[in-house]
């Protein structure tokens, strides 16, 4: 039997994608930027068989997503039978990592071998972006750039800066009993916020800083940009017609303590997803010092440090 297995990284977006203007085809609102990391992935299999199946994380799961992503490759390509689809995340569930990302990025990679498809990335970003947008960027390592485009050509996320430049994010495993607003439905509210054109306007001067924060390997600028606009994203939740929050007690606590951390003069800056989790944005050289601090501070909170990964592997 014929058995294709890939690995993807999930990343971490420094601009977010968080709106979309085609809802169907998954085209955003804003261009997005992100590193990927390196501690956290999704290996997936792929094997022709009956039906469509997912087994996640060694149990049968609900392949509904997964199916509908292959009908939507059986429509572009041509038809072809069930797909057995084995997947495991090596992404703490607590730490609020998008696996989404790391695991269509997976899929895709895994289908295009398997439909003997041309493995041209510009291609398989497009094909990602269907499953999930942030799965677009999860294509590359170190520094992707999803373009937002306008249609269903033109959006696709391509490598930025393919080096590491020492960033390191501490990622803090905050567990929360609140219950999640999946991030697809998420940002559709947030784009009823009487703010959000000015969020999405102020993201495309950002991402131009953001690149160019990149080239300088300029950290402490990136950390400000990000830090910035992913507590504007936040803002838009709380601003929208069904108000909602991601932040919880602990979130902010952590914020506070990152920027004391940063008056007091070393590197950090937060950067927050779809849930309560904080990622730190410093810098190798300060990433022991930082972590202990956070350690002392919140004994009863996991911390990862992860630094830029790398993109696709087939295994
Ligand atoms: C906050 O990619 O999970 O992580 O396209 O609806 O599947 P869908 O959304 P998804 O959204 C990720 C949002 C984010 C920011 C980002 O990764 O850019």
């Amino acid at each position: 039997m014929n058995e294709i297995t890939v690995r993807a990284h999930t990343n971490i977006a420094l601009i977010k994608y968080w709106g979309k203007a085609n809802v169907a085809l998954n085209i955003p609102t804003t261009s997005s930027l992100s590193m990927t990391l390196d501690r956290f992935y999704t290996t997936t299999s792929v094997a022709f068989a009956a039906q469509d199946q997912l087994v996640l994380n060694g149990q049968t799961a609900d392949a509904t997503r997964v199916h509908n992503f292959l009908d939507m490759l059986r429509a572009k390509y041509d038809d072809f039978p069930g797909v057995l689809v084995t997947s495991k995340n090596h992404v703490p569930t607590a730490a609020g990592l998008a696996s989404s990302a790391s695991s269509f990025a997976a899929l895709t990679g895994a289908m295009f071998r398997l439909l003997e498809l041309p493995e041209d990335l510009t291609e398989m970003s497009r094909i990602a972006r269907r499953g999930s947008g942030s799965a677009s960027r999860s294509l590359f390592g170190n520094f992707a750039v999803w373009n937002k485009g306008e249609d269903d050509a033109s959006s696709y996320a391509e490598s930025f800066y393919d080096e590491d430049i020492h960033l390191s994010m501490l990622v803090a495993e905050i567990s929360s009993a609140q219950k999640k607003m999946p991030s697809t439905r998420g940002m559709q509210l947030a784009q009823t916020a009487p703010t959000y054109r000015s969020w999405v306007e102020k993201s495309a001067g950002q991402l131009e800083e953001m690149k160019a924060a990149i080239r300088q390997a300029d950290i402490e600028k990136i950390g400000r940009l990000a830090e910035d606009n992913a507590l504007g994203m936040h803002e838009q939740n709380r601003l929208c017609a069904e108000p909602f929050d991601y932040f919880t007690e602990d979130t902010r606590r952590i914020i506070a303590f990152t920027q004391e951390c940063y008056k007091s003069g070393l590197l950090a800056f937060v950067t927050i997803d779809a849930g309560p989790n904080v990622k730190i944005i410093t810098d190798k050289a300060t990433e022991k010092i930082l972590l202990e601090k956070f350690r002392a501070n919140f004994p009863e909170i996991t911390f990862d440090v992860a630094h830029a990964g790398g993109g696709l592997e087939y295994l």
